[in-house]
């Protein structure tokens, strides 16, 4: 496949058939992250900045892994060590990084619709690792190679719980739009004042009580409390939280049999999720963590190859 799109911003922008291909590239370089030397030329000669203005553990670490293990450079900024915090705007931040030619720019922010800005501006492919509450793409994708490994490939029919803090999560907004779109069916269940206003209008069954929201499914992904971006008052207090909507073995005995957990991490153990059930052979999580690293490969690969996909084949030996 040709790959068209220069830029990822949201999960509304792919055909099915673009995220299976992402997929299946992204199964190919799962392959060379298990080799004793994890390096392949592809993406030797390219550049790609990482620019994380909010905190991460996993998006950062593994897009640097994921473009070093392609060969590319890559150039890490934080909003703590860059000239945004003396006031430099976003505009001014996208238009100095352009003047340097990079071949990629990774975006992470708090502003919805901050990755969209900088594509706008910038000729390079812009990547999208989180914009506020709006999309957390890659994540998406690397939930549903997830998925796509624990089901030999067939969504179509499978249900999906996604539980806590859907309305603060991007998280949420991405997988909704990817799980749908690969033809599962999707529940959410939260507290009311954690959920959305015009769920009416997003195709997913909308639950309060979550003994009822997990008969039946085939998987559990759970949120994280983004208390950073939550008003006070939006919740009672942890503890009541956890008793009401942290997910326990209880619940899992009323999903379907095999079913399995899901969580983006970071996680608050006790409150989204019981710790001991997090570490359980139901648990996927560490799962995602790895295959975040093969998903980024394949996105590095697709977007930065795109305009030339004879010069750099992911088939490439090490
Ligand atoms: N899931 C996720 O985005 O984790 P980080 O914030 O650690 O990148």
């Amino acid at each position: 496949m040709q790959w068209k799109h220069k830029d990822l911003l949201d999960i509304s922008q792919l055909s099915a058939e673009e995220v299976r291909h992402v997929l299946a590239t992204a199964a190919y370089f799962r392959e060379i992250n298990s080799r004793p030397v994890k390096k392949v030329p592809t993406l030797k000669g390219r550049s790609v900045v990482l620019f994380f203005a909010e905190a991460s553990t996993r998006t950062k670490t593994s897009f640097d892994m994921a473009g070093k293990r392609l060969s590319a450079d890559t150039f890490a900024l934080a909003k703590s060590g860059s000239s945004l915090t003396k006031g430099e705007t976003l505009k001014d931040t996208a238009l100095t990084l352009q003047a340097m030619n990079p071949d990629g720019i990774v975006i992470r922010h708090a502003s919805s619709g901050a990755a969209q800005f900088l594509a706008e501006r910038l000729e390079c492919s812009v990547i999208n690792a989180g914009d506020g509450r709006h999309a957390h793409p890659t994540q998406a994708l690397l939930d549903a190679l997830t998925l796509s490994r624990r089901w030999n490939g067939d969504f179509a029919g499978k249900t999906v719980l996604i539980l806590g803090d859907i309305s603060h999560s991007r998280v949420a907004r991405s997988n909704v739009l990817l799980l749908t779109k690969l033809g599962a069916n999707v529940r959410l269940c939260g507290p009311r004042t954690l959920l959305p206003p015009r769920l009416d209008t997003w195709p997913v069954t909308v639950f309060s009580d979550v003994a009822k929201a997990a008969q039946g499914v085939d998987a559990v992904m759970c949120l994280r409390l983004q208390l950073e971006r939550q008003q006070a008052g939006l919740l009672p207090g942890l503890r009541e939280y956890a008793r009401t909507f942290g997910l326990s073995p209880r619940h899992m005995a009323l999903a379907a049999p095999g079913a399995c957990v899901l969580h983006p991490g970071p996680i608050n153990r006790g409150v989204e999720i019981d710790s001991p059930l997090a570490d359980s052979a139901e648990s996927l999580i560490l799962e995602q963590v790895e295959n975040g690293v093969a998903v980024r490969m394949a996105l590095l690969y697709l977007y930065l190859t795109r305009k030339s996909p004879d010069a750099a084949q992911p088939g490439i030996p090490a």
